[in-house]
């Protein structure tokens, strides 16, 4: 079938800067045979977010060469303890084997490919098929045939009926699984989001809340809305707080700023239950009388010194493990936002953060879930939240900030299909991110070598808020 591409004129059908001529419609695939591609690297062709055929290719190209995180750690605490994470059309028993390891197989039982389990739970003594009563033990080994004797030998060779197993790491809190035995480890693919994360403390973290939205849009545009600061002003205008910013004249009132800066965290903390924690705006509501400097930039430098050196002070006192923020800033480590390929997010903000995971359920349709991660002291750690129930995304439920979010998503995803919109024109500057991301994405879909993908993942987990279009190495 012949589709619509769109190239300058004149050009090769290699990734090419901004063009500043007319662009020209032909019926060209790209070099690479990927369909849609970002021939511009500030273009983003509508069809990537909707069609049949492209959604395919990531399928098998894409979801079947990445690490995905497949649970957070503290949804199985117990050896024997099992989750299943599905991913498309592939379903996963994630398994703690013991305090250290978690393995992962494929759940499809190897007599008539029956999901041994659903859910979660824990297997002591090894799994059991529903239907006619394969066992399994811990390991994946099959451990028993009902009548075996009525099968072939052929059909019951030993190494032939055992769980197949799928490559699986811990890192960050969280099991991590990859269906491609040939990709590199988890953490090479995971730079340098990896260790900003765990200067940051990443893993002591424990979710407080758990929620899961489905929206009516396709994966990669549910997580663009989240990856600038561009729709902060028109999306969230309560976030836009006079007094906050220092005014150009060099006139400033410490009290005033001091002031703009609690009702900042607040909203913040409320908007999104917990992003900013009660327990951190708590602790800068202890702080109102200090004394800033009438220097605008030493007083803001100033409070969030402070700011810092008192939260992590009220979650040492509690036992929580906690970095040194000021440390974290002054390395340049304490950042707002850690994006890591293909689809989690962590956005942390003093002692605690949001965490995001993207996962299509169809062309058009996404599952979003949302953590919110705190400190606990050590040995006070809550239980795990109930897996949530998927909220629709106008639910009054939501959060506002995640709500005023969402309440964009399904009109761009309608209006991406009008006849005069041909592609998404990409800010150079706000929103690089997407350019970086979606240029990845058309690597993994052209078939790259982990070289090669290598050096685009370690320039795209990155904090991506203002982050511009950069060179991926292709
Ligand atoms: S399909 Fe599993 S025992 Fe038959
Ligand atoms: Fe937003």
């Amino acid at each position: 079938m012949t589709r619509t591409y769109i190239v300058p004129i004149g050009s090769s059908p290699c990734p090419q800067p901004t063009p500043r001529g007319v662009a020209a419609i032909v019926d060209e695939p790209s070099a690479a045979g990927v369909p849609f591609a970002m021939q511009h690297r500030d273009r983003a062709p509508k069809a990537r977010y909707f069609d049949q055929h492209f959604y395919e290719l990531e399928a098998e190209r894409l979801w079947s060469r990445t690490w995905q995180m497949a649970c957070r750690l503290e949804e199985i605490p117990s050896p024997r303890n099992y989750v299943e994470y599905e991913i498309l059309d592939q379903s996963v028993i994630v398994m703690r084997a013991d305090a250290d390891t978690v393995v992962a197989f494929q759940n499809a039982c190897r007599h008539r490919g029956v999901k041994v389990i659903e859910g979660n739970g824990n297997c002591e003594g090894g799994f059991v098929c529903p239907f006619h009563g394969w066992c399994y033990d811990e390991h994946g080994k099959n451990s028993f045939v009902p009548a075996r004797k009525t099968f072939s030998e052929h059909n019951l060779d030993a190494d032939d009926i055992n769980l197949i197993s799928v490559r699986c790491e811990t890192w960050g809190g969280c099991a991590w699984i990859n269906f491609d035995n040939d990709a590199p480890p988890l953490r090479d693919c995971i730079e340098p989001f990896a260790s900003i994360q765990d200067a940051w403390q990443l893993e002591a973290m424990r979710a407080e809340w758990w929620y899961a939205c489905r929206l009516p849009v396709n994966w990669k545009l549910a997580q663009e809305a989240f990856v600038e600061q561009y729709h902060v002003v028109e999306s969230h205008p309560q976030l836009v707080i006079p007094g906050r910013l220092l005014p150009r004249d060099g006139s400033f009132d410490p009290q005033t700023f001091l002031d703009a800066e609690l009702h900042y965290l607040r909203m913040m903390s409320e908007g999104m239950a917990g992003m900013v924690h009660a327990n951190d705006v708590q602790v800068a509501e202890g702080l109102r009388n200090i004394e800033l400097p009438a220097d605008g930039p030493t007083a803001v430098a100033q409070w969030n010194r402070t700011l810092n050196e008192a939260v992590v002070a009220w979650h040492r006192d509690r036992g929580s493990i906690i970095a040194d923020l000021n440390e974290l800033d002054a390395q340049g480590l304490n950042q707002p936002m850690g994006y890591c390929f293909p689809n989690f997010f962590v956005l942390p903000m003093y002692s605690s953060a949001s965490s995001y995971r993207f996962r299509p359920l169809g062309p058009e349709e996404t599952l979003m879930e949302i953590w919110s991660l705190t400190r606990f002291p050590v040995g006070g750690e809550p239980p795990v939240p109930p897996v949530p129930e998927r909220w629709e995304c106008d639910d009054d439920r939501w959060p506002p900030i995640p709500r005023q979010d969402f309440s964009n998503l399904p009109k761009q995803q309608k209006g991406l299909h009008n006849k005069g919109f041909e592609y998404m024109r990409l800010s150079e500057r706000n929103e690089g991110h997407i350019s970086n991301f979606e240029r990845t994405v058309d690597g993994f879909l052209s078939g790259r070598s982990y070289d090669e993908l290598l050096r685009a993942l370690a320039e795209l987990n990155v904090n991506p808020l203002e982050r511009p279009i950069v060179d991926i190495g292709f």
